[in-house]
Parts: C-alpha cells; sequence; structure tokens
C-alpha cells in the first residue's frame, strides 16, 4: 500500500488515488461536491443570511465539468476497491441522479438507495418549493457478482428485530458534534457520525481499510477509528485536514471483544444426545412446549415420546403440530429453578462448556 494507512491525505482525490494499489480497499464512502449551483447570498425573511453551500469546492463550470470530474474520481474507485467491496456515494437532487447513471455505466452493481429523512432539515427559505428533508445514499457493489459484506443479522438486531429498512431518520449534524472554528461552523457539510455508524457496521468488519476520497472534517475517518476500521481520507482543503487530526487525536477505538458480529457466529452442531450424556438433560425429564399445551419425556436413546409419539425433539414437535418438520431445539423447554428454559439455551451452554466455539 503506498497510501498512508490511517492518515487524511492532503490533496486531490483523483491524483491521491491514481498512488493507490488496484484491489486494496475494503469499503469507499464518498461525499462529493454537490454541484449545487448557487449563485447568490440567501436570506431568511427576516434578512439573516443563510449558511449554506457557497464554498469554491462546490462550484463547476457546467454540468459537462462536473460528469467528467466524477466519472474520473468513480473510475479510480472502481480500480482500487476489492473485488468483494462496495462503495456508499451520498448526494442531493442536486448531483445524486448524475452519478447514478455514471457509476453504472463504469460497471458498479447498485444494492441500494437509502433515504436520508433529516428530523430537523434547513426550512426552504423562500417559501417557494417543498421543504427538502432528504438525502439520498447509492449502496453499490464493485461487480454484480461481488460477494459484498452485509452484516443482515446485526442490523436487523440494531433495529429491534425488525429488518432494516431504507428509510433512515436521522438528524443534521448539530450540537456538541458540529465543530466550530471562531464560533462558526468549520465546514458547510459535515455528515453526523449517526450516518457512518450505521454504514460502517453493516458493510464493513473490524480491521478493514475505508477510504472517504471528500473526507471534509474527517467524520469517516473518526467513526472508522472508532470501530476499529482503518481508513485513508483524501481533502483538498488543508483547513479541513488540520481540524480532521485533532478530531481523530479525541478517538479511543472501542474494544476489539466488542466489535465482533456474535449474532451472526453459527449455531454450533449439537446433537440432543450429546446433552444427556453430559447429563445436562437426565433421562426420564420432561419437556414442555411454552404455553405447557405439551408435556414429553427423555428416554435413554435420545429420542422423546408425547401423546403416543416417539422420535427425535424435531419429528415429535412437528407431528403433534401436525407439521411436516419443525426445529425442535426452540420448541421444547425444560423446567430450572421453577422457571422454562428453552433446550436450546442448554445446547448454547453445552457448545460453551465442551466445543469453546463461543
Ligand atoms: C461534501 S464535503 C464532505 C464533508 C464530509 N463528509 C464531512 O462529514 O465533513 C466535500 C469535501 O470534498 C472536498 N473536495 C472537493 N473536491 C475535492 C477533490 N478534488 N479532492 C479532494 N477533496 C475535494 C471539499 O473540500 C469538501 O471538504
Amino acid at each position: 500500500m503506498t497510501a498512508k494507512v490511517n492518515t487524511i491525505i492532503n490533496g486531490d482525490c483523483i491524483e491521491e488515488m491514481e498512488k493507490i494499489e488496484t484491489n486494496s480497499i475494503d469499503l469507499i464512502f464518498a461525499d462529493p461536491p454537490y454541484n449545487l449551483q448557487l449563485k447568490n447570498d440567501l436570506y431568511r425573511p427576516n434578512q439573516t443570511k443563510v449558511n449554506g453551500v457557497f464554498d469554491n469546492w462546490d462550484k463547476f463550470e457546467s454540468m459537462q465539468k462536473y460528469d467528467d470530474f466524477s466519472e474520473k474520481w468513480l473510475r479510480q474507485c472502481k480500480r482500487i476497491l476489492k473485488d468483494d467491496a462496495t462503495i456508499w456515494l451520498i448526494g442531493s437532487y442536486h448531483n445524486i441522479f448524475r452519478l447514478g447513471v455514471i457509476l453504472q455505466n463504469l460497471g458498479f452493481w447498485i444494492l441500494n438507495d437509502i433515504i436520508w429523512i433529516k428530523t430537523n432539515p434547513m426550512p426552504n427559505f423562500m417559501g417557494t418549493r417543498f421543504n427538502n428533508a432528504h438525502e439520498t445514499l447509492i449502496w453499490a457493489s464493485k461487480n454484480k457478482n461481488s460477494k459484498f459484506t452485509f452484516h443482515y443479522k446485526a442490523m436487523k438486531c440494531f433495529n429491534d428485530d425488525l429488518q432494516m429498512r431504507s428509510d433512515w431518520y436521522i438528524p443534521i449534524c448539530n450540537g456538541q458534534e458540529r465543530l466550530k472554528t471562531n464560533g462558526q461552523k468549520a465546514h458547510s457539510t459535515q455528515k453526523p457520525e449517526e450516518l457512518l455508524f450505521r454504514i460502517i457496521l453493516a458493510s464493513s468488519n473490524a480491521g478493514d481499510l475505508i477510504l472517504d476520497p471528500f473526507s471534509g472534517t474527517g467524520t469517516t475517518a473518526s467513526v472508522a477509528k472508532k470501530l476499529g476500521r482503518n481508513y485513508i481520507g483524501i481533502e483538498k482543503e488543508s483547513s479541513y485536514i488540520s481540524i480532521s487530526n485533532e478530531r481523530l487525536q479525541n478517538i479511543t477505538p472501542i474494544e476489539k471483544s466488542l466489535l465482533e458480529y456474535q449474532i451472526e457466529k453459527p449455531i454450533p452442531k449439537v446433537p440432543f444426545g450429546n446433552l444427556i450424556e453430559k447429563n445436562i438433560i437426565l433421562i426420564g425429564d420432561f419437556l414442555f412446549s411454552k404455553d405447557k399445551k405439551f408435556k414429553a419425556q427423555v428416554l435413554s436413546d435420545a429420542s422423546i415420546v408425547c401423546n403416543n409419539e416417539a422420535g427425535s425433539i424435531h419429528k415429535v414437535s412437528a407431528k403433534i403440530q401436525g407439521k411436516s418438520n419443525n426445529n425442535g431445539w426452540t420448541f421444547w423447554s425444560i423446567e430450572r429453578d421453577n422457571q422454562l428454559v428453552t433446550i436450546d439455551s442448554l445446547r448454547q451452554e453445552y457448545a460453551n462448556k465442551y466445543l469453546n466455539k463461543f
């Protein structure tokens, strides 16, 4: 790797990406110029000036120039991403559609678009259009057949056991998190860490290398560092580099063991008979359905009998419910300290103790 890992490089992203090895990056998050084409200052009805995006870095002579620029940096992204890597782009209606076309023309494969719904958007001060209350993120893999990282189970757990949806309600960056210089916003478009937290958690692993070619205040790098990922940021404005470095210095990475996706580890293969051999369940013990409607007795050969049906924990649970198959581990419970516990939890106990897998 030629580029310095865990640094923010001061330079032009196309030139700097050219120096990065082919197939070396696990994840890219890119928040490029919006090309808002704002010409005049914007004022609120009370004549106070709106702190919009009037920065030079957002100015392009024409749509064509913006497209040419976008094509160049996205081409570099494609080259340096690993085959199974993914890219996230964020933008507004001004640029996201143009970026989407270029992305597809370069052979990336769009996996999702996410709508970031701003819970506290800036109003439409002129009252001439709908309040623009969201930005769009495109998540794409390098190729159609990439075996990309997606922590489905973790994201579901994150969302209270409901599938994580593509509409994310997150406030814009405000309060303590908003970096200031001389009392003014240090950057006009600093993104909320919450957004990056979700992205990095969902689509990368601890130890991965994450690149942000438009690093700004170093939001991606900061969240990456916190979550035990490596990062490279590229930013052409040197004033933002010092802000980022200061920000990064105050971040302590989370302890490694807390970054594991335990929830995704495969369930250990433990036959029911092993629990009997180890006296975790005894011959003659009774198993119950959760509502206690069914009661089965454990025999010496690890079969169970319930309502004159004999067989494995799975077969008997299926038969008594009139099903063709059923998971006996989660169906049956046993009494422990006057409470019912699933035999699945005893299986975990066995695996922890004897298989040393957890
Ligand atoms: C939309 S902002 C990114 C903000 C960032 N996500 C954050 O949370 O702070 C885009 C950034 O890209 C930088 N930039 C624009 N053109 C660039 C280029 N060609 N190479 C590197 N950085 C560039 C700008 O200076 C600006 O800070």
